[in-house]
């Protein structure tokens, strides 16, 4: 005697009954446009509700003889139906992927409003450059105001009031007459604000600008650019500035330049030197001097800067004991040093501010 069904136990499944819950939910599935879509279908004809899920649970109340066919007829629908959900399931992933690619993708080809950022001028790339040689040293960079004294700028310095030195130098005075003021002839008077303010012993590299009552030309401009180097201790001699002074050329121009000392004057320093390269054009490469050379004007030589061991009246004009310590200077333009080094022929490129020319070396020297 079969037991009664209650009301709420599901009919037998039939092979039409599960045959039309399929089929729908293969329909169902085919017509879900999205996932969302899906997964209302998904649940409508796979879930715990499904009717295919219903006639699975009526299997247990079949007679056992009528459970193995009935179940083998479902399982194999569900199964069908479970593998028809996963493919319509991976193939909208798959679109809802590729859609979410298309629409963030980014068109670097598209114009922005990006300005140029520039470069750093070839003349602040090579004085940074020159000071971090000396900082590697355990030397210190220091500065000084470009209206400076004429206390700094020239008596510190040991040009006497009348001394005729102070006209090899075409200065700018600033207004008004009498306010002992000028605008820096070159960067020697940071030796004396050095000795002062940092008192000895002193090791300074000072980069900086300058000006000279010069036309602009191929090889002048009113404003320019010197590093000075200052050194003050005890027992300093002619041979550490030389060393020095070979190890700052061979950072600049390579391990091969051969430099030369050639006596000369400058009040603040006693004795006095010129330092210059070996031509690095023509006679240290070729063996010979070319009488056409345009870095050393067939000379052989480059004249690159001043030098000399710091004159005893300045020690004393700084407060610094020349009996105990001695010390050596030099000084170099910075404009010079790029010409040779990188082969500019014209000092107008430096000022004019032309992006290109920064560029053109790289931003970076
Ligand atoms: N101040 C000198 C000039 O402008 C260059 C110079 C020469 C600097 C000799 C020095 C030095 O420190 O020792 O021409």
């Amino acid at each position: 005697m079969p037991a009664e069904q209650s009301p709420d136990v599901p009919d037998e499944p039939t092979e039409a009954s599960v045959a039309a819950a399929e089929q729908a939910a293969l329909e169902a599935f085919a017509a879900a446009g999205d996932l969302e879509a899906l997964k209302a279908a998904r649940l409508a004809h796979a879930g715990d509700k499904s009717p295919l899920a219903l006639a699975n649970r009526a299997i247990g109340q079949l007679p056992p003889d009528r459970k193995a066919g009935a179940g083998k007829l479902v399982g194999q629908a569900r199964g069908r139906v479970g593998q028809a959900l996963a493919e319509r399931q991976a193939a909208l992933e798959a679109e809802r992927d590729a859609r979410i690619l298309r629409e963030e993708a980014v068109d670097v080809t598209l114009p922005t409003g990006r300005g140029l950022v520039g470069a750093a001028h070839p003349l602040t790339s090579l004085m940074d450059r020159i000071s971090d040689v000396f900082v590697a040293m355990g030397w210190e960079v220091a500065e000084g105001p470009e209206v400076e004294t004429e206390w700094y700028n020239f008596d510190a310095l040991n040009f006497d009031a009348d001394h005729p030195a102070r006209q090899m130098q075409d200065t700018f005075y600033v207004a008004p007459e009498g306010s002992n003021l000028v605008l820096r002839t070159h960067t020697s008077p940071v030796q004396a604000r050095a000795l002062i303010d940092r008192g000895v012993p002193v090791y300074v590299v000072v980069p900086g600008r300058t000006f000279r009552t010069d036309e602009l030309d191929a090889t002048h401009t009113p404003v320019f650019h010197q590093v000075e180097g200052l050194a003050v201790d005890e027992g300093l001699t002619m041979a550490d500035l030389k060393g020095t002074l070979t190890h700052f050329a061979r950072a600049m121009f390579g391990d091969a330049v051969t430099t030369r000392l050639r006596p000369s004057y400058f009040p603040f320093t006693e004795p006095s030197a010129e330092v210059d390269l070996r031509c690095f054009v023509c006679a240290a490469r070729t063996g010979t001097v070319d009488p056409g050379c345009r870095t050393c004007g067939g000379t052989g030589w480059i004249e690159w800067g001043g030098c000399g061991m710091v004159n005893p009246n300045v020690l004393v004009a700084c407060g610094v004991d020349p009996e105990r310590y001695s010390g050596f200077a030099f000084g170099m333009g910075v404009e010079r040093t790029l010409m040779f080094r990188n082969g500019v022929a014209d000092m107008r490129d430096m000022v004019e501010g032309d992006v290109r020319f920064a560029r053109q070396l790289g931003g970076s020297l």
